[in-house]
């Protein structure tokens, strides 16, 4: 079999259209992630954001369409073997283990390592990142405040050392002060070496980390381009940034 091109992108996900039972949501998006990018998604509620996030981890099947991921094709592949292939996901959510350790959770996140020495490297640079994990790793997930079990979730997808990590709305129903948290966490972990590709709320704060972003609407392609660029469009400002 032939490698497909990646042309310089470590995911490409090129028109897919995708739904749920015979209600297609996605009428042929197209996302693609560069090494070491950080690229935001954007757009209204129900445009199909988290929708073709689903699609890409191989939650959901498409129609139509293929997903390329460092060099191969990855459609209709599980989830379980995206992440094996190293393509980690965040769900909308802050999901989290409530009965279980902080350091449990962070553990599930490696379920597919074996090596015990390897699981605890792999903590400790989550716990690098996230300090305050690593004071908390025997507190109860399920007890800490919202804003920290979103850090609980993120820091679970990077213990398998992901090499790109989808992350589906990490600030939603956070205070601002937790919101701030996140996306200082987002800029660093950017400059940790992390690629990301975010969902966001928060269009003006996800644009202006981004290198790159798209927006989305009614499951199409809407808008994309540099982040600062989307953030200087009149037309993006005007529909989707309250101004
Ligand atoms: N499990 C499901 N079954 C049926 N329809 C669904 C399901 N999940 C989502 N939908 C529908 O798909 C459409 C897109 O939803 P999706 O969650 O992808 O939007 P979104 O852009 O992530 O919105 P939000 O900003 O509110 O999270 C919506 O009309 C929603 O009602
Ligand atoms: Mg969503």
């Amino acid at each position: 079999m032939v490698a497909p091109s990646m042309d310089g992108y470590l995911l490409r996900a090129e028109e897919i259209s995708a739904g749920y039972g015979k209600m297609e949501i996605l009428h042929g998006v197209s996302l693609a992630v560069r090494p070491g990018e950080m690229v935001s998604v954007i757009g209204p509620n129900g445009a199909g954001k988290s929708t073709a996030f689903k699609t890409i981890v191989g939650l959901l099947l498409p129609k139509s369409g293929r997903i390329l991921f460092d060099g191969r094709e990855i459609t209709g592949l599980r989830p379980d073997q995206v992440l094996r292939l190293g393509l980690a996901y965040v769900p909308q959510g802050r999901i989290v283990f409530p009965q279980m350790t902080v350091l449990e959770n962070l553990e599930m996140g490696a379920y597919v390592e074996r090596d015990p020495a390897r699981v605890r490297e792999a903590c400790e640079r989550v716990y690098a990142l996230f300090p305050i994990l690593a004071e908390r790793r025997a507190q109860k997930a399920g007890t800490m405040s919202g804003g920290e079990q979103q850090m609980v979730a993120v820091a679970r997808a990077l213990m398998t050392r992901p090499k790109l990590i989808l992350l589906d709305e990490p600030s939603l129903g956070l205070s601002p002060k937790f919101v701030t948290l996140i996306f200082e966490k987002l800029s660093e972990m950017k400059r940790a070496g992390y690629t990301m590709m975010v969902v966001e709320q928060n269009a003006a704060k996800a644009l202006s980390v981004a290198d790159r972003g798209y927006v989305l609407e009614l499951g199409r392609n809407r808008f994309e381009g540099a982040g600062q660029a989307l953030l200087a469009d009149p037309e993006v400002k005007r529909l989707y940034l309250g101004g």
